[in-house]
């Protein structure tokens, strides 16, 4: 059994409140991280979501702040009626690289994880409400959409030392959304 041990730890999440974060937090607590966490909601609704989510309070320290790294299949495919997300995932992708160049030296690594559709979160209103939009997204991903965990379980791996020597990647998870259209 391969175990993921990451007491001694600490990991820093932006936007660290979200739908798609909170199985991430979840995990790397689980783990044994300490957790630096930063979303620009208050310190006081900070504290409560994480209350309810059950994150003892010893194992993160929060900063309301504004920040930036979860990227999208839409970086790399071209899509209608979201052009200014879609270059601006692309763009996050390239700093992100450019940033993995920089520090390569000092031992931080930079990599990205880049869902698909995620059943949670910011795409929930507008796969409920827009059949075109639903149609595409079961066309392109095998008709499942991508959980919050298993993109929480790309962030572990990334955070653990089996990704030791993995710097400036996009590590995908999207049932293969992000590779093209299928007929
Ligand atoms: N939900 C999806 O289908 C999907 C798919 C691909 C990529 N993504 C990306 O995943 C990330 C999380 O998405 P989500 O669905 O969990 O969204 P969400 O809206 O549930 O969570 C986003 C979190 O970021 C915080 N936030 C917003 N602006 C911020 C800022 N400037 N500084 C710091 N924190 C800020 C919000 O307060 C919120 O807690 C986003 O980058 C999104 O583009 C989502």
């Amino acid at each position: 059994m391969i175990t993921i041990d990451l007491s001694g730890k600490s990991i820093l999440i932006t936007g660290a409140l979200g739908a798609i974060a909170e199985p991430m937090v979840r995990k790397l607590v689980a783990a044994g991280a300490t957790l630096i966490l930063l979303d620009i909601k208050p310190e006081a609704a900070a504290r409560q979501t994480l209350s309810d989510w059950k994150i003892p309070p010893a194992s993160y320290i929060y900063f309301p702040t504004d920040i930036i790294f979860t990227s999208s299949y839409v970086a790399r495919m071209p899509h209608t009626k979201i052009p200014s997300y879609a270059s601006a995932k692309a763009a996050l992708e390239s700093f992100a690289r450019c940033m993995a160049l920089e520090y390569a030296d000092t031992g931080i690594r930079v990599n990205v994880v880049s869902p698909g559709d995620v059943a949670a979160g910011s795409s929930l209103r507008v796969f409920d409400e827009d059949p075109a939009y639903r149609e595409f997204v079961l066309r392109v991903s095998l008709g499942r959409r991508n959980s919050p965990e298993s993109i929480a379980n790309a962030f572990l791996f990334l955070c653990s030392p089996l990704a030791n020597e993995i710097n400036g990647q996009i590590l995908s998870s999207d049932f293969g959304a992000g590779i093209g259209n299928r007929l």
